[in-house]
């Protein structure tokens, strides 16, 4: 069976730059606090009336067509991964599709959060292996900071959120020893409270209303310790998992990209698989988390620097609210 490759990647962010003593004069937090605990130093956050999902994603997706030598005509299908869609309905795919000169091919949205771009692969990745179509655009992007409580009761989560779109452009190897070796997903959803926002929700008499404004339950609610604990175990587990599946060990891995939760949480993974510093690609210090786009974002920044070569085994990994978690090992 063909294996799918990733043929060009790239990404966008607001151009706002969001400091952490700019937070520290919306809610009681400090520099200090935030480095230690996350090692954010800056996050992009979207400009209301400027950016949207669709512009970010749509000047992702233009790099990485660009860099795949390939035009919004040559793409066949495109997954789209966010839980911060433009609209309630329909999706975001669709809204991409139209923004570029794309045929009226099938768009498809996926809602797995931090995951959200690994199962997004994976899902493009059957589509080329089964040869139903030949060139997939698998999209990340997240505007989290509109949904962000910046008030002291919300200060745990909104310190690490963040904006900002990354795409790839997938399509099937020419060589039997490149591309995807395999993904791997997972979920429990008895955790779904620990990291989640509960509304709009669609089982209440109205949606929207004033009361439901006034008691906040539109925010990203986390149980930070909880998912803290559950993500390093979880990381670990997925990693071994695609690395027994592929009959190889974790010093053959080259470049570790993962989800860009929390620096400490990045460290506890590089430490347990005894990688060296320029094996594991971070950039969560002036990025923070963006969710479903972590991943692309990384993917098209470690390209950018030259930290990505031919021939690389690359590891992607990621754990977030449902709970859900996925790796992907990569030959590039
Ligand atoms: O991407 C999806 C998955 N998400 C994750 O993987 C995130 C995982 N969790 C985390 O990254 C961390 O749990 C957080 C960064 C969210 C929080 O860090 P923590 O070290 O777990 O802090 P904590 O919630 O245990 O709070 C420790 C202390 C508390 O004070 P007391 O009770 O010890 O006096 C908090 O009130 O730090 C306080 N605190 C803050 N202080 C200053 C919490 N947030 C802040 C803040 N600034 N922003």
């Amino acid at each position: 069976m063909r294996k799918s490759k990733i043929l060009g990647v790239g990404h966008c962010v607001p151009d706002r730059i969001v400091t952490n003593d700019d937070l520290s004069k919306m809610m009681d937090t400090n520099n200090e606090w935030i480095v230690e605990r996350t090692g954010i130093h800056t996050r992009h956050w979207f400009t209301p009336g400027k950016d949207t999902i669709t512009s970010l994603s749509k000047k992702a997706t233009e790099v990485a067509l660009e860099r795949a030598n390939l035009s919004a005509k040559d793409i066949d299908f495109i997954v789209f991964a966010t839980i911060t869609p433009d609209y309630f309905i329909p999706g975001n795919g669709v809204l991409l599709q139209r923004e570029l000169d794309f045929e009226n091919i099938g768009a498809l949205d996926i809602r797995n959060a931090c995951s959200g771009f690994i199962y997004a692969l994976s899902i493009a990745d059957q589509f080329i292996k089964t040869g139903m179509y030949d060139r997939v655009l698998v999209v990340g992007a997240e505007i989290q900071s509109s949904a962000l409580d910046k008030s002291d009761d919300g200060r745990s989560s909104s310190v690490i959120f963040a904006d900002g779109a990354g795409a790839v452009v997938l399509g099937p190897s020419t060589s039997e020893n490149s591309g995807i070796l395999s993904t791997h997903l997972h979920s429990q959803g008895q955790y779904a409270e620990e990291l989640y926002c509960k509304d709009p929700g669609s089982s209440r008499e109205v949606r929207l209303s004033p009361e439901l404004i006034e008691s906040g339950s539109f925010f990203l609610k986390m149980n930070g310790n909880a998912v803290f604990k559950h993500a390093v175990v979880r990381f670990m587990e997925v990693i071994q998992e695609a690395l027994d599946y592929n009959k190889l060990d974790k010093s053959d891995i080259d470049l570790l990209i993962p989800h860009q939760a929390n620096l400490r949480i990045s460290q506890y993974i590089q430490q347990k698989l005894e990688l060296p510093d320029e094996k594991v690609f971070n950039n969560i210090m002036h990025m923070g988390n963006t969710t479903a786009a972590t991943i692309p974002i990384a993917m098209s920044e470690a390209w950018e620097q030259g930290k990505i070569n031919e021939g690389d085994l690359i590891c992607l990994a990621a754990f977030g609210s449902g709970f859900t978690w996925a790796s992907a090992l990569l030959r590039w």
